[in-house]
């Protein structure tokens, strides 16, 4: 018998089995990392951004009908103290709104002075006065700030037009955050009334 018969029924075996070298295709281990570095990566470039959960849907504030700001409850709450709830005013220390020329004629004159504050001399009505009216820019939006001049402008004897938000930003835009004004200062900035 030769050597090659006795090797043929090995020869007829498959090899024997191993485990694999790569039980994960490439291809899986490839998408695994993409998937990680997606993740990883999709947290790192929301640093700092609110937590939303992925909802980015905003809430649609809704304010009940006649909830808005009311230009006489601001006036009671903020200048009658001073301008007297009569808007007469108390003579030689509060100006009276009433009839004031400083109030009815150009709507950024008022503007400009309830926003920002008033001192040094100011003649009102044939009368000086001499005080400091503070600046209300911090204390009310642009929205309070037109209804409280709107409603003064309208009330008591006063008939001037309302005044729009709109003309309160604008003159926050312009003036940002200005010191309290006087009476020339004004005059360089705006029309003085006669
Ligand atoms: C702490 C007292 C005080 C408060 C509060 C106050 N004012 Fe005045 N206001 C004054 C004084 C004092 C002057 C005059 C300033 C000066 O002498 O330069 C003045 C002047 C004015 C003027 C220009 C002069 C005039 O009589 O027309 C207007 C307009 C005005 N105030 C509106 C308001 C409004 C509106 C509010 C409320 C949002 C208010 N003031 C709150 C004290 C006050």
């Amino acid at each position: 018998m030769s050597s090659r018969d006795t090797q043929r029924a090995q020869r007829r075996e498959n090899p024997e089995p191993s485990e694999g070298q790569r039980p994960v295709p490439r291809l899986v281990v490839l998408w695994i990392g993409v998937l990680l570095l997606w993740g990883v990566g999709y947290y790192a470039w929301n640093i700092g951004a609110p937590l939303t959960g992925g909802d980015s849907r905003t809430a649609v504030v809704q304010e009940p009908a006649g909830s808005g700001v009311n230009g006489e409850k601001l006036f009671t709450a903020h200048c009658a103290a001073c301008h007297q709830p009569t808007g007469q005013g108390v003579a030689g220390t509060f100006p009276p709104l009433v009839g004031s020329r400083w109030l009815l004629n150009d709507p950024t004159l008022p503007i400009a002075i309830v926003n920002d504050g008033l001192s040094g001399p100011i003649t009102v009505d044939g009368e000086e006065y001499q005080g400091n009216m503070p600046a209300f820019g911090d204390k009310l939006s642009a929205e309070e700030l037109a209804a409280v001049l709107s409603y003064v402008r309208g009330a008591w004897d006063n008939d001037a037009a309302a005044i729009e938000p709109a003309l309160v930003k604008e003159h926050r835009e312009r003036y940002g955050h200005h010191d309290a004004w006087s009476v020339e200062a004004l005059g360089d900035s705006f029309t003085l009334p006669e």
